[in-house]
């Protein structure tokens, strides 16, 4: 296990590269077990969620092979339709396997999922959807199994418009019999991408990014090649590193419209911004004015997966600001890390309430899960002293050798072995 040590201070200056998007390659990969024809997947980042969902596809017979940062895929000898706990538990995304399983085989065997520990993350949305289309489900002794041989298109309204249930549902629709009309579906850019995806393998999906999606079933798919959007979080998270260290940087590669709702704020916060189409500059005066509130809520709102990066920069913003997580239940878990290093904030349920301190002094401090702790990092970047990062694991399942990209702008941080 490898922690991050971290000297604090440093402004960071330069321009960075944004990767293809983790939550557009994994529903992406899970979408090629649909396919029994090659698919070549390009700009394959190193992060850990996809190297586990490889793991996947190939246990379930897909051929994967990786060459520079193109992924080969070969679904033409995938014969298994079951998920053992061993591997599903690192990772929540294999839930995503269930439609592309029952589309391609119509049974599937998946244990509960893992992932990130940021709350209850239930999947009963998935698996009403699921059942709308006909499928048969028996949960037992932490498996879900599915017999899909009565799977046809239908209508499924979700209750509220889940990420993963509205891609799962799309991959299940693909190959049924029929129409599939997701209602209140989720509206993120992952999932415009995952339509595009099966479109280009020959499926027949219409509406994804707005809050209905249809999916025309068709007989069969064949082979393509694409390249997944890139990461707005991650962009979103290099922005923020700019702006908590009084630095100036150039994010490139990236959608920047896909997080507006961050810029903006970073904007009125008193960052200069510039947008470009693939690009975003920004430039940060440096102890910058506190965001009075921020609320997380579904695309094109403020996204769950830039609260704690965006929380830590109100912990050192001047003024307060009230933060309302409104997506998973225990997002805050960094933040007695934060007051470790010195943050004044009060956490109450789901809101936090933050008054901003000039400084933060480095410590020990711990990660519990991805986006809090890519926090910490951003929070060592801008305090006073070292900072040393625990569980770095965590942040490896969604950044790639974070620790070289920062040092390139500028920062001092190490990666050692605990
Ligand atoms: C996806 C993202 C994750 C992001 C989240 C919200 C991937 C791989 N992960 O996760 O990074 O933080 O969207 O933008 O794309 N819910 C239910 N029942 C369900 C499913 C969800 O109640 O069956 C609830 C969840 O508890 C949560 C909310 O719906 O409160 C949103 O979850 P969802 O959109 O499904 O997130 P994920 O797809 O898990």
């Amino acid at each position: 296990m490898d922690k991050f040590i971290i000297t604090g201070g440093e402004r960071l200056n330069g321009a960075v590269q944004v990767d293809s998007a983790k939550n557009a390659y994994l529903p992406i990969l899970a979408a090629t077990i649909l396919c029994d024809d090659k698919i070549v997947l390009k700009k394959c980042p190193d992060f850990v969620d996809i190297k586990n969902m490889s793991l996947i596809l190939e246990k379930l017979g897909l051929g994967v092979a990786k060459q520079e940062n193109i992924l080969y895929i070969d679904g033409s000898k995938a014969n298994k339709w079951f998920i053992p706990v061993e591997l599903a538990k690192e990772l929540r995304s294999s839930i995503f396997a269930l439609g592309a399983l029952l589309g391609r085989f119509r049974q599937a065997r998946v244990s509960y999922p893992g992932g990130c520990d940021i709350g209850l993350r239930p999947i009963d949305l998935h698996l009403k959807g699921l059942r709308d289309l006909g499928v048969k489900i028996v949960e037992s002794h932490g498996y879900i199994n599915c017999d899909g041989s009565n799977m046809k298109g239908g209508t499924v309204h979700l209750d509220s418009p889940s990420v993963g249930a509205t891609e799962n549902i799309m991959m299940a629709g693909v190959l049924a019999r029929g129409t599939t009309t997701i209602i209140n579906a989720a509206k993120e850019p992952e999932i415009v991408d995952l339509q595009n995806f099966i479109n280009a393998m020959g499926g027949k999906v219409s509406g994804a990014g707005t809050s209905v999606v249809t999916v025309e079933g068709v007989k069969n798919l064949h082979g393509c090649e694409w390249t997944p959007i890139p990461d707005r979080i991650i962009a979103g998270t290099y922005l923020i590193a700019g702006a908590i260290t009084g630095g100036e940087i150039m994010v490139e590669g990236c959608i920047p419209q896909h997080f507006s709702s961050l810029y903006n704020k970073l904007q009125k916060s008193g960052c200069k911004i510039k947008v470009f189409s693939d690009k975003i500059y920004l430039e940060s005066s440096g102890r910058l004015k506190a965001v009075s509130f921020i609320e997380t809520t579904p695309y094109p709102g403020f996204p769950t997966d830039l609260q704690a990066q965006m929380l830590t920069l109100q912990a050192v913003s001047r003024g307060s600001c009230i933060v309302q997580e409104n997506l998973f239940e225990t997002r805050f878990k960094f933040v007695p890390e934060l007051t470790k290093m010195g943050a004044n904030i009060k956490v109450n349920h789901q809101t936090a309430y933050v008054t901003g301190v000039k400084t933060l002094l480095g410590a020990e401090v711990y990660s519990s899960d991805l986006r809090g702790g890519v926090a910490l990092v951003l929070a060592g970047l801008c305090a006073q002293g070292y900072t040393t990062v625990h569980n770095i694991y965590h942040i490896e399942r969604g950044y790639a050798n974070i620790e070289q990209v920062l040092t390139k702008l500028g920062a001092k941080i190490k990666r050692e072995s605990e």
